[in-house]
């Protein structure tokens, strides 16, 4: 391939066929991201996607139930210091009437996810997955509302949560250090990841790609841990500013950067299910129809109710906030359809490897 140096070639056609990498070579990829580089893995990427799920295409549906948050993660715009930040806090019945809704919209998944917001006792947040599952025995439910205890993740399991997104964030402890306040622990929120595992949750990790004082080092730091955790999910955006945050004048991560490394993490990892997030869809107006094509098979449409997306802003200008639930549901069947891929009714469980 022209202007593609060989060695980029040979450990790509290598990551292909072994799924594995030293963490130097993981580094070098990402030092030599480029679009000859983009062009030749992405349809390597997309290949063996669809041998695993075909052209279809997972959705979730996004139930952001409360924007307040006890961290102050630099990065977060509903960081707890963040004052301009207007907050909400849905009720259960609001949380179950969402997933109704969903439910007739098609859904099998919905995913709960909020800010730490110790307001949810364990009694609530268990309580409500369990009439979900009630009401809708043929869905997943899946939580993304950050570091527990042991003993919580094990409550929610047993309520009927399967599966859990807790983005590792960074696998790097000094990087970590710097979008985290002191009292946020990189060795807890590793562990939390491993406890999710124990206790038998289908977990979903993940990073922001192009995140303030990212390094290749961090990024190939990132692979190497998505190569030995082998997850289930996993999460990847680009990093937007927030304009109320202290990282409001850092640069956002690329489109390019993105779709490269969601390219690398499907030949990392063949099974893993691989969001076109909504930070993607917000940095370029195609960009979750990129991510589709760079690797990706899954889909998160809000199913928040209308009166509170504008206020789960975690970073500017993100898509999707004004539109109806129905509305987001048929944007993406069409967008996915556009490009000759089909949004499909079903929980979308993993497809574990044959052993
Ligand atoms: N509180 C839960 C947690 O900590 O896992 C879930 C909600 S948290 C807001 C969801 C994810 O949003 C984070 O894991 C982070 O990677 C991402 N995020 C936060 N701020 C962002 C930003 N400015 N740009 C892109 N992604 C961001
Ligand atoms: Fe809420 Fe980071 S600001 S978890």
């Amino acid at each position: 391939m022209k202007d593609l140096d060989e060695k980029t070639i040979r450990l790509i056609d290598r990551l292909e066929a072994e799924h594995c990498l030293t963490l130097e070579e993981y580094r070098y990829l990402v030092e030599h991201e480029s679009q000859e580089a983009k062009a030749y893995i992405a349809p390597k990427a997309r290949r063996i996607a669809d041998q695993v799920y075909g052209h279809d295409i997972y959705v979730r549906g996004l139930i952001e139930f409360s924007n307040y948050c006890k961290n102050n993660c630099y990065y977060c715009g509903i960081r707890a210091d963040n004052s301009r930040c207007d907050r909400y806090r849905l009720t259960e019945d609001v949380i179950l009437k969402c997933c109704d809704d969903g439910y007739d919209y098609g859904y099998r998944t919905f995913v709960l996810q909020s800010g730490e917001d110790p307001y949810y006792t364990d009694d609530m947040l268990c309580r409500i997955i369990s009439k979900i599952r009630e009401r809708h025995p043929d869905c997943a439910v899946t939580l993304s509302i950050g570091e527990k205890s042991y003993e919580s993740y094990k409550r929610y399991f047993e309520a009927g949560a399967q599966r859990y997104l807790l983005r590792h964030e960074t696998a790097d402890k000094d990087h970590y250090g710097k979008l985290h306040p002191a009292r946020m622990s990189f060795d807890h929120r590793m562990n939390c990841v491993r406890q999710l595992r124990e206790i038998g949750y289908d977990v979903g990790i993940g990073m922001m790609i192009g995140a303030p004082m990212q390094t290749s080092l961090n990024l190939a730091e990132d692979l190497k841990f998505i190569e030995q955790f082998q997850p289930e999910m996993c999460g990847m955006g680009p990093f937007i500013p927030h304009d109320d945050t202290p990282f409001r004048d850092q640069p956002a991560g690329t489109l390019d950067m993105t779709l490269y490394l969601l390219s690398i993490v499907r030949l990392i990892c063949p099974h893993v299910l691989l969001p076109a997030t909504t930070a993607l869809g917000t940095i370029h107006p195609l960009g979750r129809e990129m991510g589709v094509e760079a690797g990706a098979n899954v889909v998160m449409p809000n199913l928040s109710p209308t009166e509170v997306r504008q206020k789960y802003l975690l970073y500017n200008n993100k898509i999707c906030t004004g539109e109806e639930s129905a509305q987001c549901r048929g944007c993406l069947q069409a967008r996915m359809s556009g490009i000759g891929y089909q949004v499909v009714v079903s929980r979308g469980d993993v497809k574990r490897p044959v052993a």
